[in-house]
């Protein structure tokens, strides 16, 4: 064990693993965007690609990037220089920080929303009665040029203290308590939907496919979806892998992750479309959709307001455990690789992903009807999720599969997997035949049929 080994940080508990990477991996993802692409590509065709992308792509991937992670003790960009890949495999590093800064820069202004709802509740104005005004309230909030930014503004800057000082212990405590108490809420929240007078009709929407709607842009979507919420593809997986100890059951927390990530997802969409149809909106609204769903279920619960506050309370804490972790990926690239102090490499992310966060926020505002030499309109804040969560990311967990199933030693991956030989991993052939074949044959496949190759 080399001096490094023994000074790099590593989690205390079997709890704080598990907490920590649901935290990344739970946030918008799972209670903004899981709902809103949903509503988009047909609620029950899209559930069930996404299903498929988790088991079979999502959860392969995760196991490769923990492994590349616990064996070279490194992050992205050491990784491949630890395990002495040849070529450029290093560029898999300037794929991740792209996509860390494209996702943060329109994730902190939704982050954003988040903290404006919070304070809008707490000064109690978020108690309409006519589920219109929900509407009219979002749509001049998201169109107003300085509130958005003020709130993204913030956002980073929340972010930006906590990242600077590098507090691993502070996520996994706060993601300890964090966690669970999400996890409450939205079961109570469920519990309230379930009994709403046209459930049914939501719950057929979401859990009742309709193979006819399943195109390529739903499968795209699907997949994107899969790896933008188990934050996978740009080595932020990999850098937590690095904190495992050599007793953490790498495919155990793979499978636990990605259950508990998905179980969140699901719970979202119990939660949203009962509500969405029992209020007679529809479910295809985009971003907006569940900003105006979830105020007005709480404004029908008795203490809505308690609920309320304490609901974006715990998103905006959700949300920033997953921006933490995506910062690490190009604070790692500053420090590491261009030797920079912490400081400065948080300051220049901060620096960069302020601009990004601005263009994304102006998106529903200024930009909203301007337009590009007149051939489509300045939406930074769609071109951005789009290029990280359906180009950047799945072509990252391409190139990751691909490496652990063709590249990485095979006896080193079974070490790192069975724990030097302690424990037995029966699905390790499976799982290397998923990163071989599976995966990288998968993806290449969904992006030819997302361009209309076929
Ligand atoms: N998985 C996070 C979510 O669902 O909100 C988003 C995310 C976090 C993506 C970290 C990528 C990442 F590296």
């Amino acid at each position: 064990m080399t001096s490094e080994d023994k000074n790099r940080a590593q989690f205390a508990t079997r709890l704080g693993i598990i907490a920590t990477t649901v935290g990344s991996a739970v946030g918008l993802g799972n209670i903004w965007r899981f709902p809103y692409e949903a509503g988009n590509n047909g609620g029950g065709a899209f559930l069930i690609c996404y299903l498929l992308c988790i088991i079979l792509l999502g959860i392969p991937v995760l196991c490769a990037e923990f492994a590349i992670g616990r064996t070279s003790r490194s992050n992205i960009f050491g990784a491949f220089h630890q395990l002495k890949a040849s070529g450029k495999w290093h560029w898999m590093g300037y794929i991740g920080i792209l996509a860390s800064i494209l996702i943060l820069s329109f994730y902190s202004v939704v982050a954003g929303w988040t903290m404006e709802y919070m304070y809008q509740s707490i000064v109690g104005r978020l108690n309409f009665t006519e589920i219109d005004a929900f509407h009219n309230q979002f749509a001049s909030f998201s169109s107003s040029n300085w509130r958005p930014i003020l709130w993204t503004v913030l956002f980073l800057l929340c972010n930006y203290i906590i990242v600077v000082r590098g507090v691993k212990k502070g996520i996994e405590k706060m993601s300890n308590l964090m966690m669970p108490a999400l996890f409450i809420l939205l079961i109570i929240f469920c519990i309230n939907s379930l009994m709403m007078p046209k459930a049914h009709e939501g719950l057929r929407f979401l859990f009742t496919p309709d193979f006819s709607k399943i195109t390529p842009k739903v499968i795209v979507s699907a997949l994107g979806q899969a790896f933008f919420s188990l934050s996978l593809g740009l080595g932020t997986m990999m850098t937590y892998g690095s904190y495992f100890s050599k007793d953490t059951r790498i495919v155990r927390s793979a499978t636990i992750t990605a259950s508990l990530d998905t179980l969140v997802a699901i719970l979202a969409g119990i939660i949203i479309f009962p509500a969405v149809f029992s209020f007679g909106m529809s479910p295809v609204q985009g971003p907006a959709l569940v900003f105006e769903v979830l105020p007005s279920i709480f404004a029908q619960m008795p203490g809505a307001q308690i609920w309320s506050i304490l609901f974006f309370f715990l998103l905006f804490l959700a949300s920033l455990t997953s921006t933490i972790s995506m910062s690490e990926v190009s604070i790692a690239f500053f420090t590491e690789e261009k030797k920079m102090s912490r400081a400065k490499a948080s300051t220049i992310n901060l620096i960069i992903v302020l601009c990004g966060g601005v263009l994304s926020a102006l998106s529903f505002g200024y930009f909203s009807d301007k337009s590009f030499l007149g051939l489509c309109r300045l939406d930074f804040f769609s071109f951005f999720d789009f290029t990280s969560s359906n180009v950047l990311l799945p072509l990252g967990g391409m190139l990751i599969s691909i490496f652990a199933g063709w590249i990485l030693e095979r006896s080193r991956l079974k070490d790192t997997l069975t724990n030097n030989g302690r424990i037995g991993v029966s699905t390790f052939p499976l799982l290397v035949f998923c990163l071989k074949y599976v995966a990288p044959l998968g993806i290449f496949l969904i992006f030819l049929f997302g361009i209309g190759f076929f």
